[in-house]
């Protein structure tokens, strides 16, 4: 059976993710969370995957990356760019996804697509992709990058107590996607 996907991201009330290439806010307590989410395996010895985009890889400072205990995998177009032993590379999701499965059938658990906007965008329309972990941030930052609407196709599944940060508010949720009968 084909493994399911799932997207990790913070968003702010209008869907806002991003700023300049990196995050528009700071909240430990998400970033945390993220690490959490990730990692946490099923069973001893497996590891989880994430996928993202170059930038989004570009975006996480040189001492965190690669991610630590997860499979890397990052996707590009441009063939010429070098990247840390043991991250995987690829040229679109279904290659990646292709990749993971051979390199790691036996070692994966979960595979997690952690951004950013082109990558969320190819991520979600895939039929695969069934969780979504969403932290909504209650506040409009400026944004130059957007996760796209996803309420009509996924159902709230979970909602944490809201968290209150440094000036931010917040709250975890997780949904899952909602299958239409055709
Ligand atoms: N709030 C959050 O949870 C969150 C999470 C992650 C990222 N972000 C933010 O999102 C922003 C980055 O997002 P972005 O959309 O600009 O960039 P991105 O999706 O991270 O990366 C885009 C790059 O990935 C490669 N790529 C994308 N789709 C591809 C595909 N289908 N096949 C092959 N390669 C593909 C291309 O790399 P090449 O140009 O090398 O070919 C493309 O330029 C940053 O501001 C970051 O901080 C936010």
């Amino acid at each position: 059976m084909k493994r399911s996907l799932s997207i990790i991201v913070a968003i702010d009330q209008e869907n806002g993710i991003g700023k300049g290439g990196v995050l528009p806010w700071n909240i430990p307590g998400d970033m945390k969370h993220f690490k959490n989410i990730t990692t946490l395996v099923s069973e001893e010895g497996k590891m989880n995957a994430v996928i993202m985009g170059r930038k989004t890889w570009d975006s996480i400072p040189e001492v965190f990356r690669p991610l630590k205990n997860r499979i890397n995998v990052v996707l590009t177009r441009n063939k010429s760019l070098q990247f840390e032993e043991g991250v995987i590379v690829s040229s679109g999701l279904k290659d990646a996804l292709k990749a993971i499965e051979e390199q790691y059938s036996e070692k994966l658990d979960k595979i997690f697509v952690i951004g950013g906007q082109q990558v969320f965008n190819a991520a979600i329309n895939d039929a695969s992709c069934n969780n979504l972990f969403v932290t909504h941030i209650n506040k409009i930052f400026d944004c130059d990058v957007f996760f796209p609407e996803f309420q009509g196709n996924f159902a709230l599944k979970s909602k944490s107590e809201t968290i209150n940060e440094a000036g931010n508010t917040y709250c975890f949720c997780e949904y899952q996607r909602i299958f239409k009968q055709s």
